[in-house]
């Protein structure tokens, strides 16, 4: 659906391609998800794929239209969702102008109308319809961008940055937008610098780094790139030596030993750590693990100290596993595990009600905050 052929922009003046040889393609009903830094080159890219500037050599395809020889019909096929607030006039209100645009696209009557309510209420704009372009927040002008961009029922969507300067509440109204899009079987190229959004949202990622496409992937194979945390520790000795430097690299060596460090690499003076990704360990993790150890998975609770024992007697999960055991290695029968039983009974009469009571406090109190389904 969208094609991109060694793709190169540079811009005069410049002294790196603002895009670098970019391939990549996007299949049709899927999400690609562009990640990178300030300057990297996504909004170029935007740009190209729309029509609104021209490659300095590759090529790329829209709906098999050639993004500079068909440019017409390429914009036909897209609807794009931009920053530029230069695109809408300023002196018309927010329905004026989608009435205007949606001329363009050759709608009109009451079935514009209707749309146009549609989409305004869809973007929560149904306040600010009658308010003047120029009277609109940065937010809100996004917002109208967005609801522009799903005028034609277009194909294939380019939205560029779609949530950033949007609050919370909006923003996850706009992924959900995007979800449904996919869901009706569009197409959707979108940039972000919000990795939770790339990851949740997209079938397949890129990252883009200084006008070079880094990465290509899905979500889960692209994760541990996506959670690279690099630390840089700089040294300044009053006086730079090779014993300096030697200490360096010894720390370097036993930095690296540590769990959490990937790699460390040592050059004088900057030590470079790559960490493991904290998200790999995380609270259910811990939890799991600390109980395996405690209620007798990988050994009999015997073996730990008297104190951690009490700690074994009191998780359910230690019960259930002895009443497994017996019944499995001795044959017990009901009558020999009813202990194990009656523990496990009441700590589910106890534990049960707590979890729900525990889950509508966090409910009400998610509900309260709006975060309710953020993420
Ligand atoms: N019209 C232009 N003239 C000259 N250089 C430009 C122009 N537009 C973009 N660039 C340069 O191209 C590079 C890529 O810019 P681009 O706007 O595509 O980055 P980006 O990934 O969208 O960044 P951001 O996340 O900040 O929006 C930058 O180095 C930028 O300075
Ligand atoms: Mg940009």
């Amino acid at each position: 659906m969208i094609v991109v052929h060694s793709l190169t922009r540079i811009f005069p003046g410049c002294a790196r391609p603002a895009l670098d040889e970019v391939s990549f393609t996007v299949e049709p009903g899927h999400i690609f998800g562009l990640l990178g830094p300030n300057g990297a080159g996504k909004t170029t890219l935007v740009r190209i794929l729309s029509t609104l500037i021209l490659p300095t050599s590759g090529t790329a395809s829209v709906c098999e239209y050639d993004v500079v020889h068909e440019d017409s019909k390429v914009r036909r096929a897209i609807g794009l969702a931009a920053g530029g607030e230069r695109s809408f006039y300023f002196r018309l209100t927010g329905y004026q102008n989608l009435e205007f645009f949606g001329g363009l696209l050759g709608l009109g009557g009451r079935k514009l109308r209707n749309s146009i309510k549609h989409l305004l209420d869809l973007v929560g704009l149904t306040d600010a319809r009658d308010l003047m372009f120029m009277k609109y927040s940065g937010g809100m002008k996004r917002k109208l961008s967005l609801a522009r961009s799903l005028l034609g029922d277009p194909v294939v969507y380019l939205f560029d940055e779609p949530t950033s300067g949007i609050d919370p509440g909006s923003a996850m109204r706009i992924r959900e937008i995007i979800k449904e899009l996919k869901g009706r079987g569009k197409t959707v190229l979108l940039t972000t610098h919000n990795m939770g959004e790339a990851e949740k949202l997209s079938d397949v990622v890129g990252i883009l780094k200084e006008g070079k496409l880094i990465a290509v992937g899905t979500p889960p194979n692209l994760r541990g790139v996506l959670r690279e945390r690099k630390m840089v520790i700089t040294f300044s000795p009053r006086t730079p030596s090779a014993q300096s430097g030697n200490r360096v690299c010894d720390l370097a060596r036993r930095l690296a030993r540590l769990p959490a460090v990937a790699s460390a690499s040592a050059g004088n003076p900057n030590l470079v750590l790559h960490l493991n990704s904290p998200g790999e360990i995380t609270p259910i993790w811990i939890f799991t693990t600390v109980t395996s150890l405690l209620s007798g998975v990988l050994f009999p609770v015997e073996m730990l100290p008297r104190y951690l024992q009490a700690i074994s007697f009191i998780l359910p999960t230690t019960h259930a596993l002895r009443a497994l055991r017996l019944t499995l290695t001795r044959g017990a029968n009901l009558a020999e595990i009813v202990p194990e039983l009656t523990f496990l009974v009441i700590t589910s009469c106890l534990t049960i009600p707590l979890g729900f009571l525990a889950f509508h406090l966090g409910f009400d109190k998610a509900r309260k905050a709006g975060s309710l389904g953020e993420y």
